[in-house]
């Protein structure tokens, strides 16, 4: 089935997914949700090595949650909504493949808990990042008050969750909320450059790295370093582990 408003391009091991409803800030009703769950899945399995998410137009990543639809329902649609946007996220942060947000505009509510399900952010000058559900009498749901806590600390999270005020790119980059500020023009450009940076390396140890990294935020220190020794040892029984140290010996020979 074609998706109607994820738009999917590959650039040989690069995937760009564009949230494609820019009259509505891209956002993010159950159709688009249900889109992700069928493009991740396919991601899942197929041989893509680094995936993009962006939101079409020059205006917003993504505005969140639609607020036009949760308008109109009660406790238990809310609950299914919940869940779908708790299915979407999850896959993204288990994907064995990095996955980079590039932010050009308004990443608010679920848009901005969708990037920080991703690995990687990068913003335009122009974005406005933020928790803003207390403004419409809700909490965040679909992650942002345990990934965000995470990322940026308990007393950062709750000054932006507490007051729903939006940051720009500036204080975004300070809060380490965003990795780096791009302007608008190269956004695209560089952010797949920088998933050239990823690609030239071996895409298992990545991946591997990548759920170490994960797991460790919920784990203990000692279990963290007990996973990564088993981690380590797993990837001695790469072929490709094997073919990499030897050209890196030949060479240096
Ligand atoms: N859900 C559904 N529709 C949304 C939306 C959302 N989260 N955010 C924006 N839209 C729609 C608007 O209703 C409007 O539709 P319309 O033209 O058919 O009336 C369109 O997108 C443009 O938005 P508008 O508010 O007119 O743009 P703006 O430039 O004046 O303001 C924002 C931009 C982002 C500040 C404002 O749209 C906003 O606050 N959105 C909600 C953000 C939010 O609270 N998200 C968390 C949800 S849990």
């Amino acid at each position: 089935m074609t998706p109607k408003y994820l738009q999917v391009e590959k650039d040989g091991e690069i995937v760009l997914i564009t949230i494609n409803r820019p009259e509505k800030l891209n956002a993010l009703n159950l159709e688009v949700m249900n889109e992700f769950i069928s493009i991740l899945d396919n991601l899942e399995k197929d041989s893509s090595k680094v995936i993009i998410i962006t939101g079409a137009g020059q205006k917003a990543f993504s505005a969140g949650a639609d607020i036009e639809y949760m308008s109109k329902i009660g406790s238990s649609e809310a609950e299914k909504y919940a869940l779908k946007g708790h299915e979407v996220l999850n896959k993204i942060e288990k994907l064995e493949k990095p996955v980079i947000a590039a932010i050009n505009g308004y990443a608010l509510g679920g848009g901005c808990e969708l990037g920080l399900a991703c690995d990687i952010r990068f913003a335009s000058p122009n974005a406005q990042l933020g928790q803003p559900e207390v403004t419409i009498g809700i909490c965040p749901g679909w992650g942002g008050t345990q990934r965000l806590l995470r990322i940026i600390g308990p007393a950062r999270a709750k000054d932006l969750i507490f007051t729903g005020r939006k940051i720009g790119a500036e204080e975004a980059l300070v809060m380490g909320l965003v990795n780096k500020i791009i302007p608008n023009e190269n956004l695209i450009s560089e952010s797949k450059a920088y998933a050239k940076n990823i690609i030239k390396n071996s895409s298992f140890a990545v991946g591997i790295s990548k759920m170490l990294v994960n797991k460790g935020m919920d784990a203990n220190l000692d279990t963290g370093l007990k996973l990564e020794i088993y981690s380590w040892s797993l990837c001695f029984s790469s072929k490709e582990r094997e073919e990499r140290m030897r050209a890196f010996v030949e060479k240096n020979n």
